[in-house]
């Protein structure tokens, strides 16, 4: 069975602006005060208003959040807030939620196959004039859809090859270096107004000369083309953070690209964009589960591989957890033994599997709570309502994030190493003492 993807996303789980969230100091705090029965998205505003600053200070040009990362109106709110007021959407839904909750931003339609009814409605209603595409056929689609319209801002997606990206985003987008000149100058052709490269070098891309590599691709096509691009957007691969997978300070990712402009044949009002997604918003949410059974080195979950635990199961990453658990009486300080478990999702799917490893106190159980961190791109914006699940409360925490590009936290995630140890000591213990149920 695979995950329903048309089920995914938008209205199901994200449902809070930040006006309406409840905030908390900690995870902790939280599950004393009531253990909550569903999952909790526990965000960091706080979090993407840095992230948000960073960019729109460090990238010498215009940043448009990939609303796919994570569509939570109050991740859309914290960036209007603070300075990042353009977005790439890839759906009419997508238009709809930002123009209500960032209703002066300025929108690119990036999908590179949109359907004619999709194109028109933004157009005429929703006053898009960016277009992305990677063939004649939807150029042709774009311009017939928007009645001819000449003031169109038409974005050629470029298949690039670049190394370093965890999750590879070429195949399915971008015409290929030989098709690209004649695609460029046809889109030249059909507009008055802007005429525009993207490219994607893939998503949590770790090497930032993949940024240069790429524009110097896209410059190929261009003098092939004999046209000049008034827009050259890099798209989206910033990374974050995750256990095994640190990568270089963001600083030489901005660089890279400073670089890569400069070597590119452009004239001198060509503007740069970027659209990055998980870069802003990853390390902004963790999510609370709680532990419904036991079973060896296995923890039945409240939330998994069809809820905000996607990238867990299907990329097997082994995003970092930590427990918590309620002071009952009765309750016990956690041991200060890790172990290594492996999660299953609550739905009757055999999929719904997270390996991990995760390490957990050896002593963990049912009623215990597992907060898995740096979900906050791709993850509550996959999660479905398959088999009854996936209801997902949201609310805020000011503790800061388990890792951080930003300087809010350590910029990496100790691993255990599993060869040496199928044990870990903490050297510290972090809680009050508590005594165990029986
Ligand atoms: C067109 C486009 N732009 C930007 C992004 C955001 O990428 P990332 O989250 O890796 O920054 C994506 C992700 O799929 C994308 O398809």
């Amino acid at each position: 069975m695979s995950i329903n993807a048309a089920n995914a996303g938008l209205g199901l789980t994200i449902c809070r602006g930040l006006r309406e969230l409840h905030t908390y100091h900690s995870p902790l705090d939280l599950v004393r005060e009531r253990s909550p029965e569903r999952p909790v998205a526990l965000v960091r505003p706080g979090a993407v208003a840095l992230a948000a600053r960073w960019f729109r200070d460090n990238f010498k040009g215009d940043v448009h959040y990939a609303v796919k990362a994570n569509p939570s109106p109050w991740v859309i709110e914290t960036l209007s807030d603070n300075g990042v007021v353009s977005f790439d959407v890839a759906s009419i839904p997508e238009i709809e939620l930002v123009r209500a909750h960032a209703p002066g931003a300025r929108l690119a339609y990036m999908h590179p196959v949109k359907s004619r009814r999709a194109i028109a409605e933004a157009y005429f209603e929703h006053g898009v004039r960016t277009f992305a595409l990677d063939s004649h056929e939807e150029l042709a689609k774009i311009i017939d859809a928007t009645g001819q319209a000449k003031d169109l801002n038409l974005i050629v997606r470029l298949g690039v090859e670049a190394q370093g990206a965890q999750y590879s985003l070429a195949g399915k987008f971008g015409v290929p270096a030989n098709e690209a000149p004649a695609l460029l100058l046809a889109a030249r052709r059909a507009t008055h107004d802007l005429m525009g490269v993207s490219f994607h070098v893939g998503s949590q891309c770790m090497r930032p000369s993949a940024f240069q590599g790429a524009m110097s691709q896209a410059s190929r096509a261009l003098v092939r083309a004999g046209v000049f691009a008034d827009v050259v957007d890099v798209g989206g691969g910033f990374p974050s953070i995750y256990p095994g997978m640190v990568p270089p300070a963001l600083d030489e990712y901005m660089a890279a690209i400073d670089r890569g402009f400069a070597e590119m044949m452009v004239h001198e009002t060509t503007e740069l964009w970027c659209e990055p997604g998980r870069a802003l918003v990853a390390e902004s949410t963790s999510l609370l589960t709680r532990v419904e059974l036991k079973k060896g080195d296995a923890l039945y979950l409240n939330d998994g591989a069809y809820g905000a635990l996607f990238d867990a199961a299907h990329a097997k990453w082994p995003f970092p957890a930590r427990m918590h658990r309620a002071d009952d009486e009765g309750a016990r300080e956690p041991s200060g033994v890790l172990r290594p478990f492996k999660l299953y999702g609550p739905t009757c799917d055999a999929i719904d599997v997270m390996p991990g490893p995760f390490w957990l106190p050896e002593d963990i159980d049912e009623g215990d709570f597992v907060e898995l961190g740096m979900i906050g791109a791709y993850g509550v914006a996959m999660a479905t309502r398959f088999n009854g699940f996936g209801d997902i409360e949201t609310v805020e925490v000011t503790e800061p994030p388990m890792a951080s590009m930003y300087g809010l936290a350590p910029r990496s995630i100790p691993t255990p190493k599993t060869d040496t140890a199928d044990v870990v000591r903490l050297v510290a213990k972090t809680r009050g003492k508590k005594r165990r149920r029986k």
